[in-house]
């Protein structure tokens, strides 16, 4: 990630940060700094808080306590809402209005739009652009949303699972643009469900889980913290068996299939030959980020070992 120069506040803090819903707690307390550009994952599973945190820094939701500043303002205030570009998880737009006409809408909102062109372009949607909003597919529309949230060339641009149901290519096409915006000094904050996706554009990756910060690192970070191997393999033999396993950290089955994640490969396999000499299609891979994250995320009684 690039620093922001000395005199500049964060970009993003969050002190004690925390939003009650009736008993519900989406937001536990959070406290956080980013002060340089680049990609941010968001990270956690479905009600972790990620969406809540997004509407938070748009001043959409107010904090229940704490507090959460933007680029060094309250959030919602009118001179960090023309730096700050959106693409929500759940959005309605004008039905009527054609992709071109939205565009022209929203450019209209910020002292410094785009070149309307050159963003058409950029996010191949001249196919579609002239037709209306309400006849586009589920995925032209996220890729029309996509150009509505970078239109104002923001500093701060909050994604909000902005591949959910994009072809491979358009998620290709739109990974490569966020990687391009980040390079030239915006922050990116991107909540996803694509481990890969995260892997792939994340400088800083944060966890969420039921409303805290339960990892705050970069996805190499995760993995090596993780450390070890994943070992696959199919085998007869039973959670208990397995459980006797040098170094296991956890353990997961399907059938006779089987996922070991253990702190080192050469002890575990050795013990696992000596209980099976007979287990077939052995793999031996490093941790994943997706091995990371289900570490850190699955409820503690599944964790196997
Ligand atoms: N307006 C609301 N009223 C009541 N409860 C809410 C509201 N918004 C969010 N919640 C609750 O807060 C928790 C966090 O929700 P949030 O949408 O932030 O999760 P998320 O991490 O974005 O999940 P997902 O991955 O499913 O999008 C959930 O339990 C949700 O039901
Ligand atoms: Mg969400």
């Amino acid at each position: 990630m690039t620093a922001s120069p000395d005199f500049a506040p964060p970009i993003l803090k969050a002190d004690a940060l925390t939003r009650r819903f009736g008993r519900k707690t989406a937001l536990d307390g959070i406290n956080l700094t980013v002060s340089d550009t680049g990609v941010l994952a968001l990270l956690g599973p479905n009600g972790a808080g990620k969406t809540t945190f997004v509407q938070t820094a748009l001043g959409l939701v107010r904090p229940s306590h704490g507090e959460l500043r933007v680029l060094g303002a309250k959030p919602g205030q009118q001179s960090v809402k023309t730096r700050i570009g959106v693409m929500m998880q759940d959005t309605d737009l004008a039905h009527t209005l054609t992709g071109r006409e939205l565009l022209e809408l929203f450019a209209s909102y910020y002292p410094d739009p785009a070149d309307l062109e050159a963003l058409i372009d950029r996010c191949a949607l001249g196919d579609f652009i002239k037709r209306r909003y309400g006849q586009l597919s589920g995925g032209q529309k996220r890729r029309i949303q996509f150009a509505l949230a970078l239109v104002g060339q923001p500093d701060l641009l909050f994604l909000d699972e902005p591949t959910t149901g994009l072809d491979t290519e358009a998620r290709r096409a739109l990974w490569a643009i966020v990687r391009d915006v980040a390079a030239n000094g915006t922050l990116v904050v991107l909540t996803t469900h694509y481990l890969e996706e995260a892997d792939a554009l994340a400088d800083r990756v944060i966890v969420l889980k039921d409303g805290q910060v339960i990892a705050d690192d970069t996805a190499d970070g995760l993995r090596t913290r993780m450390g070890g191997a994943v070992i696959d393999c199919v085998t007869g033999l039973t959670d208990d068996a397995l459980r006797s396993i040098e170094g296991l950290i956890s353990l997961n089955r399907s059938g006779r299939k089987v996922r070991l994640q253990v702190s080192e490969a050469v002890p575990a396999l050795k013990s696992l030959f000596e209980l099976d000499p007979d287990l077939s299609d052995l793999g031996v891979a490093q941790p994943t980020l997706e091995d990371a994250f289900g570490a850190l995320t699955r409820p503690s009684e599944s964790q196997g070992a």
